[in-house]
């Protein structure tokens, strides 16, 4: 798979927002999968895919990974404000997520017992473990400020989404 360099990749593409939720998703698992075929720098499509991610979904302001260190997450590769580097496991919703190996969606933050706030801005959050060889090796998480912004078809498309960058997770750490 590779780009069509006849036509702007999702996360370059001025029309996105007019795109269908389902649509929209399809589209960038082609075009990340593309991307992270042709490179074997974990950290790289790590980097990329937080980048691709969040300048392709509308409504964020934040969008990364934690990486899954011993007993806690540690912050990964993303795009968005500076965030909290360390969440024990069972921790907010990332370390909850991580722990049950479920993914998680929070349509107003201020109502989940234990959220942690890392830019003041962010209202809606959905978090989506990352899992390599069986284990759950990280999360991706994702930060809107406008509330009840993730749906099913986000949890699904998100879901897929991690699967791509498991590889990449596992390899950064070494697992
Ligand atoms: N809100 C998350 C912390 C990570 S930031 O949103 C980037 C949580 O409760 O786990």
């Amino acid at each position: 798979m590779s780009h069509d360099p006849a036509r702007p990749a999702p996360w370059d593409d001025p029309s996105a927002d007019d795109r269908d939720p389902a649509a929209r998703y399809a589209e960038l698992r082609a075009e990340l999968a593309a991307l992270l075929a042709g490179e074997d720098d974990a950290l790289a499509n790590l980097a990329n895919a937080a980048a691709a991610i969040f300048h392709t979904l509308p409504g964020l302001n934040w969008a990364g990974f934690y990486l899954l260190r011993g007993p806690e997450l540690v912050l990964g590769p993303f795009q968005g404000r500076p965030a909290c580097v360390r969440i024990p496991l069972g921790r907010g919703v990332c370390g909850t997520a991580a722990a049950s190996g479920e993914s998680i969606v929070v349509p107003d933050v201020a109502a989940f017992p234990g959220h942690i706030a890392c830019d003041s801005r962010s209202r809606a959050e959905l978090v989506v473990p990352v899992r390599a060889g069986g284990r759950v090796v990280g999360v991706l998480d994702l930060d809107s400020p406008h509330p009840g912004r993730f749906d099913p078809t986000d949890r699904a498309g998100c879901e897929a989404l991690a699967a791509l960058v498991a590889p990449a997770m596992a390899a950064l750490l070494g697992a």
